[in-house]
């Protein structure tokens, strides 16, 4: 099984159109290994990302050399990448791994500096207390220069009091004869409808719409909870003014002990 990329990407399309009007930069915080900035970029986009690792880094660098774009490291609770976007995308949960408020905020405040006002971040995250068939992902398969891989992701354990999600990821690599399986634990945020709208209120951003990952619209007045699965959420950045009042207010917020954005 796999996930159709060009499908999510004509999405994504429809999403700039509706939301954010002529998009020309977008940026990918946690660009992994560049699949969507390789994508973009064969549809015209000039597009940039930055991720925590520095394999990822190297490796999605690497991938964009002959179709264009930028790729530097840096964290999301703190990086404030160089230049202007009309819009920003961050799927597959990895906003997830923001897991304290004031990570959060700073991240959205870094985000602020750098989406134009009317622009969008597209952010896909699911919300904490998933059912089980929605917490397991996979296995989702991927074949290339003589290697196959498969990918097994879910959810293992919630603490929703700690608000964190425990999850297990389990790679299977074959080459030939050789299979080597690479496990890892992840550690990311249980987030709640009422967590998501405090934060993002006091953001530069406010929520415009939400979408199924079958791309259907999500009903604005819905309470959103862990059996909507992984939902597309459309931040759209405010007009300036309102926008820097709430940047002040986070950074308020962040001044009493959270993380401080960070120029390169
Ligand atoms: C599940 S992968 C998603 C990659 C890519 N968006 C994709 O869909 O293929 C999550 C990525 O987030 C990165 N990451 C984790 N924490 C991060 C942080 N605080 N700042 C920036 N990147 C981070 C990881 O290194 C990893 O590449």
């Amino acid at each position: 099984m796999g996930w159709n990329l060009e499908r999510e990407m004509d999405f994504l399309e429809g999403v700039f159109d509706r939301h954010a009007g002529r998009v020309e930069r977008v940026l990918e915080p946690c660009c992994g290994t560049g699949r969507h900035l390789v994508a973009l970029a064969a549809r015209g986009y000039d597009v940039a990302g930055y991720d925590l690792s520095p394999a990822m880094v190297d490796f999605a660098r690497a991938r964009l050399r002959s179709v264009g774009g930028r790729v530097w490291r840096g964290d999301m609770a703190t990086f404030v990448p160089p230049g202007r976007f009309d819009a920003a995308w961050n799927p597959v949960n990895s906003i997830g791994y923001l897991l304290e408020d004031d990570d959060v905020s700073a991240h959205l405040e870094c985000m602020g500096e750098v989406i134009r006002s009317g622009g969008i971040y597209v952010a896909q995250f699911s919300y904490g207390g998933e059912p089980a068939d929605l917490a397991r992902f996979g296995p989702w398969g991927n074949q290339g220069g003589g290697l196959s891989t498969t990918l097994l992701w879910e959810v293992v354990r919630e603490d929703a009091a700690a608000k964190r999600s425990y999850q297990h990821c389990r790679i299977t690599a074959r080459r030939g004869r050789e299979t080597r399986v690479i496990d890892e634990d992840h550690v990311l945020r249980y987030w709640t409808h009422e967590d998501v709208d405090r934060l993002v209120e006091r953001s530069p951003f406010e929520l415009d719409a939400v979408y199924w990952d079958n791309f259907e619209e999500f009903p604005r007045e819905d309470y959103r909870i862990g059996d909507h699965g992984n939902l597309y959420h459309v931040f759209r950045r405010r007009s300036n003014q309102a926008g820097d009042a709430a940047a002040r207010g986070a950074r308020r917020g962040a001044a009493r002990g959270g993380a401080k954005p960070r120029r390169r």
